[in-house]
């Protein structure tokens, strides 16, 4: 059967993809933010997962505002990156996981989630720069993708409660894989941030640090959130928090923190970083063996 072996929730600032091109990890403005993730390289050199499933929201490469699914699923062998505007280089492609999404698909839909199925999909910023972050210096992605879109970009938004039930839903069905993989859970976005109108560069330090000690120990707050509450504390492009909430959803066993790191600012955002790893109850790991 298949592991979960925690969740790496992460910001995706796209000037991130600048930094790393012109390889500025050690200029000051961007080294308090690069030197965050030796400690998630250590904890991934461990956990060795042969898969990430991963939260993020599109901004218009793949799903544009005329036709926008709220939840979205990628069922392709292949997801190619491509140039969104921002002047990042594209990055290379990523192998998919057709029989992990297939199934992922299956036991969503039977869960009642209404979600669209993808046999193509570009993937963005929100899902490329997490990836070129976590497994930094080119070569082949050592890890397959099964890409989860969810709409952070037009209203009416999933629930806090809803993206929680979303990830706990996923988590479900990857340890139900009857394959002997080992996945890793990604959520990218975030934390507090808006980008436009009267209070474009708004950033809530207090609430993104109370949403970091919550997602370890209780996201059930997070999801409890009202989504006008959610958009007066983190900021209109701050519901990005879903993706790490639904993250969070989708570990079943008991959770520890290994490694966070937050910095103000990337750009206008609130960027922060966190590893947790999830370890099955022991029940679960007798009736594995
Ligand atoms: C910025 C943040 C985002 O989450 C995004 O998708 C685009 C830009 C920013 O802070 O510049
Ligand atoms: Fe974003």
């Amino acid at each position: 059967m298949a592991t979960i072996t925690g969740a790496i929730m992460s910001s995706h600032v796209p000037s991130i993809g600048g930094a790393i091109a012109k390889g500025l990890q050690q200029d000051p403005y961007w080294k308090p933010f690069f030197d965050g993730f030796p400690p998630a390289h250590a904890w991934l050199a461990k956990a060795k997962p042969d898969v990430a499933v991963v939260f993020y929201n599109d901004h218009g490469l793949n799903f544009f505002l005329d036709k926008l699914p709220t939840f979205a699923v990628g069922a392709a062998p292949e997801y190619r990156n491509a140039d969104e505007g921002w002047g990042i280089p594209t990055v290379r492609p990523f192998n998919g996981d057709p029989a992990l999404s297939w199934h992922l698909i299956d036991s969503l839909v039977a869960d009642e989630f209404d979600i669209t199925m993808c046999q193509e999909m570009l993937v963005d910023h929100a899902l490329t720069l997490p990836m070129a972050l976590l497994w930094p210096g080119g070569g082949e992605w050592p890890v397959r993708i099964v890409p989860i879109a969810m709409n952070h970009v037009q209203y009416p938004l999933p629930s806090p409660r809803r993206s929680y039930h979303l990830g706990q839903a996923v988590g479900r069905a990857i340890e139900a894989w009857d394959e002997d993989a080992r996945v890793v859970v990604l959520g990218t976005g975030g934390l507090s941030h808006q980008l436009d109108g009267p209070r474009a560069g708004f950033i809530n330090k207090a609430f993104d640090l109370m949403c970091m000690d919550a997602i370890v120990d209780d996201p059930g707050r997070l999801a409890r959130l009202s989504m006008l509450e959610l958009v007066r504390e983190a900021g209109a492009q701050g519901t990005e928090l879903m993706t790490w909430v639904a993250a969070r959803g989708a570990l079943t066993g008991s959770v520890s923190k290994i490694h966070s790191n937050y910095h103000i600012p990337i750009s206008n955002t609130a960027a922060a970083l966190m590893v947790l790893e999830n370890r099955a109850p022991p029940a679960a790991r007798v009736l594995a063996a």
